[in-house]
C-alpha cells in the first residue's frame, strides 16, 4: 500500500494529511487501472516524471527524423523514396502528439523545445550515430523500430491517459516503419554479394546500439521503481531488451545475416537468446553529447527552429486578427 504524500508541503501539517489522503486516493485509482487524466489530481513527483518522459520522448522523435532525412534525396526508387517520406513525416507527427502529450502536464511546448535546443534534455541515443548507406534505413527501420515498438507497446497501457492514447497511434505507425526496414534489409540481403555486404554491415554497425536504446541494466537504472509503482513503466530496461533480441534472432536468420555477437547463444532451459556484454561506456559517452553525431543533430535542430521564426510569427499575428475580429463581431 503506497500511502506518502509526494508533494507535501513542509509548513502546512494540515495540508499534509490532505495530500496524503490525495496520493492514497491517487494510487489506489492507478492500481485499479483507471487512467489519470490532465485536471486529476497528481503527486507532483508524477507530473515531473511523465514531462520528463514524454518530452524526451517526443524530442526523440523530432530529432530521429535527422538520420534518415539525410538518405530522402537518394532513396534508390521512387516506392523507397515515397516509403521513406512517409515514414519521416509519420515521425513528425508522433513528435507533435507527444509535445501536446506533455503539454496537458502543465508545461509550454517553448519550454521543451528550448530544453531540447539548450542541450539540456536528452533525447535517444540511437539518434547520434550517422547513416552511412542505404543499408543503413533498412537497419533503422528493422532495429530502431522495431526497438521502439517493444518500449512503446507496453506504453499503450501507461496511467497516464492522453500519453497512452497517443501511443496507439504512434504503435501502429511504428509497425509498418519496422516492416518497410526489414524489407528493405530483405531485397539487400538477397540481392548481390556487395549489396549483402551493405546489409551486413549495416546490422553490424546498429546492433549494439540498438540494445543501448532500453537504457542502462536494471541494477543500475535510476527511474524504473517509481515509474513501475505507477504504471507508467510495465516491463524493466532488461525485460524489455530481453524480449527485443529474442524477436530479432530468428528474423536476422531469415535475412540470412549475422548478428555481431560471437557470445550469443540460445538457452535451452528458459529460451531465452543470451547476449555478450554491452559496452556502457559509449553509451554514456553518448548521452553525455560525446557520440559521433551529437553536435550535428542539435546544430540542425537549431537551424530549423531559427528558420521556423517566421512561421511562428506568421501564426501568432493570424491568431491575433481571428481574435480581433471575433472580438469585433
Ligand atoms: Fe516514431
Ligand atoms: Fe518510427
Amino acid at each position: 500500500m503506497y500511502t506518502q504524500a509526494l508533494n507535501t508541503n513542509p509548513d502546512s501539517g494540515e495540508r499534509q494529511l490532505e495530500d496524503a489522503g490525495l496520493a492514497a486516493r491517487f494510487q489506489a485509482r492507478v492500481d485499479a487501472e483507471e487512467r489519470i487524466e490532465p485536471n486529476d489530481w497528481m503527486p507532483a513527483a508524477y507530473r515531473r516524471t511523465l514531462t520528463r518522459q514524454i518530452s524526451q520522448h517526443a524530442h526523440s522523435e523530432i530529432v530521429g527524423m535527422l538520420p534518415e532525412g539525410n538518405w530522402l534525396t537518394r532513396a534508390p526508387s521512387l516506392r523507397r523514396k515515397a516509403a521513406l517520406l512517409a515514414k519521416v513525416q509519420d515521425e513528425c507527427g508522433h513528435g507533435l502528439y507527444l509535445y501536446a502529450a506533455a503539454e496537458t502536464l502543465g508545461s509550454s511546448r517553448e519550454e521543451l523545445v528550448d530544453q531540447l535546443l539548450s542541450g539540456k534534455a536528452k533525447y535517444s541515443s540511437i539518434f547520434n550515430y550517422p547513416t552511412l548507406t542505404w543499408a543503413d534505413i533498412g537497419a533503422i527501420g528493422w532495429l530502431v523500430d522495431g526497438a521502439a515498438i517493444m518500449n512503446q507497446i507496453p506504453l499503450c497501457r501507461c496511467s497516464y491517459g492522453p500519453y497512452a492514447r497517443a501511443m496507439i497511434r504512434v504503435c501502429k505507425e511504428e509497425s509498418f516503419h519496422q516492416r518497410q526496414g526489414y524489407e528493405i534489409m530483405l531485397t539487400l540481403s538477397r540481392g548481390t554479394p556487395e549489396q549483402k555486404e551493405m546489409a551486413q554491415d549495416a546490422l553490424n554497425r546498429w546492433w549494439w546500439p540498438c540494445l543501448m536504446m532500453f537504457g542502462p541494466p536494471d541494477a543500475a537504472s535510476l527511474h524504473s521503481d517509481t515509474s513501475t509503482l505507477w504504471k507508467i513503466k510495465r516491463f524493466s530496461n532488461d525485460e524489455l531488451r530481453q524480449k527485443f533480441v529474442d524477436a530479432t534472432v530468428p528474423q536476422a536468420r531469415i535475412l540470412g545475416l549475422s548478428l555481431p555477437d560471437p557470445e550469443l547463444r540460445l538457452d535451452e532451459e528458459s529460451g531465452h537468446w543470451r547476449y555478450g556484454e554491452i559496452d556502457w561506456d559509449e553509451f554514456k559517452q553518448v548521452i553525455a553529447g560525446n557520440g559521433p553525431c551529437n553536435r550535428e543533430r542539435l546544430a540542425a535542430r537549431r537551424k530549423a527552429h531559427d528558420e521556423g521564426e517566421w512561421v511562428r510569427e506568421a501564426a501568432l499575428a493570424y491568431a491575433q486578427k481571428q481574435r480581433g475580429k471575433a472580438l469585433a463581431a
